[in-house]
């Protein structure tokens, strides 16, 4: 059984995508790893240069009736191999509504997956459905947090969400961590958001990644390139940090 990731924030633009996929592009380095793209945005699809048309998508595995086995939407690319995200996906809420085996069928299609070490989820800035259908299916969560003033803004909503999955629906599921991303560092300010999270992250019962990931230009640039970091500039600040992220994140695994 492969070991699943989630990275989840509701908060948007805070580095969910930047990290699944870097994340992604690392953990294939050292087994075969699946991204999945469960935005409707479609952001680490689009990195990926995956197809989102006239092919099956996540959409086609998680909401269509007719339950697409998840190989069949893999899409092995350059960049690694992805389950391709759909515009519809945004409709799922309505699509899933009232069907109690709903909130199951990522877990469903993950327990057919074989051969996978790794699979990396990344989720739209939401707390809906999907994000449920990704909590159920992963042993555990990442939490992007940048260190600004609304840094910890929304967590403990998306921590009851957590806690109430594990409680109910996926005894497995834990927090990784609490992941300082898009980091400078170099203001007072930062240092003391830095100590405000390590403490909300000991009050969840989870910790605060000892790396912090810091910014770096090449990071965009590698995005409109539809490249990795790992790939298109592996010793930039912001892949240092995570190539260091990712030591602690298996470390413990
Ligand atoms: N370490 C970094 N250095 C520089 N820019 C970064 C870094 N991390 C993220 N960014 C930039 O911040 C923006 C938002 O990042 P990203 O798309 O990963 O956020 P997100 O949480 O996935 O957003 P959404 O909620 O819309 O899905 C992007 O333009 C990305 O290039
Ligand atoms: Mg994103």
């Amino acid at each position: 059984m492969a070991k699943v990731y989630v990275i989840a924030n509701q908060k948007g633009g805070i580095g969910k995508t930047t990290t699944a996929t870097n994340l992604a592009g690392i953990l294939s380095k050292r087994g075969k790893t699946l991204l999945i793209d469960a935005d409707p945005q479609g952001n680490s699809s689009n990195t990926y240069e995956a197809q989102i048309e006239n092919v099956a998508t996540l959409y086609d595995v998680i909401i269509d009736s007719d339950k697409l086995p998840i190989k069949e939407a893999i899409q092995e690319l350059p960049n690694g191999d992805i389950v391709a995200s759909d515009p519809l996906l945004a409709k799922a809420e309505k699509m899933l509504d009232g069907d109690v085996e709903g909130f199951y069928r990522l877990k469903d299609a993950l327990d057919e997956l074989e051969g996978y070490d790794y699979v990396v989820i990344d989720t739209a800035p939401s707390l809906n459905v999907i994000l449920y259908n990704c909590l159920i299916a992963a042993q555990r969560v990442i939490i992007p947090v940048t260190a600004d003033n609304y840094a910890l803004q929304g967590i403990d909503q998306l921590y009851s969400t957590i806690m109430a999955v594990k409680k109910r629906q996926n005894r497995d599921l834990s927090i990784a961590g609490l992941l300082l991303v898009k980091y400078s560092g170099r203001s007072n300010l930062d240092k003391t958001t830095r100590d405000e999270i390590e403490s909300r992250a000991k009050d969840m019962g989870t910790k605060l990644f000892g790396t912090s990931i810091r910014e770096c230009v090449k990071t965009k640039e590698a995005q409109e390139k539809h490249k990795l970091l790992i790939d298109y500039a592996p010793w930039c600040n912001t892949m240092v940090d995570y190539l260091n992220f990712a030591e602690e994140l298996l470390a413990e695994d």
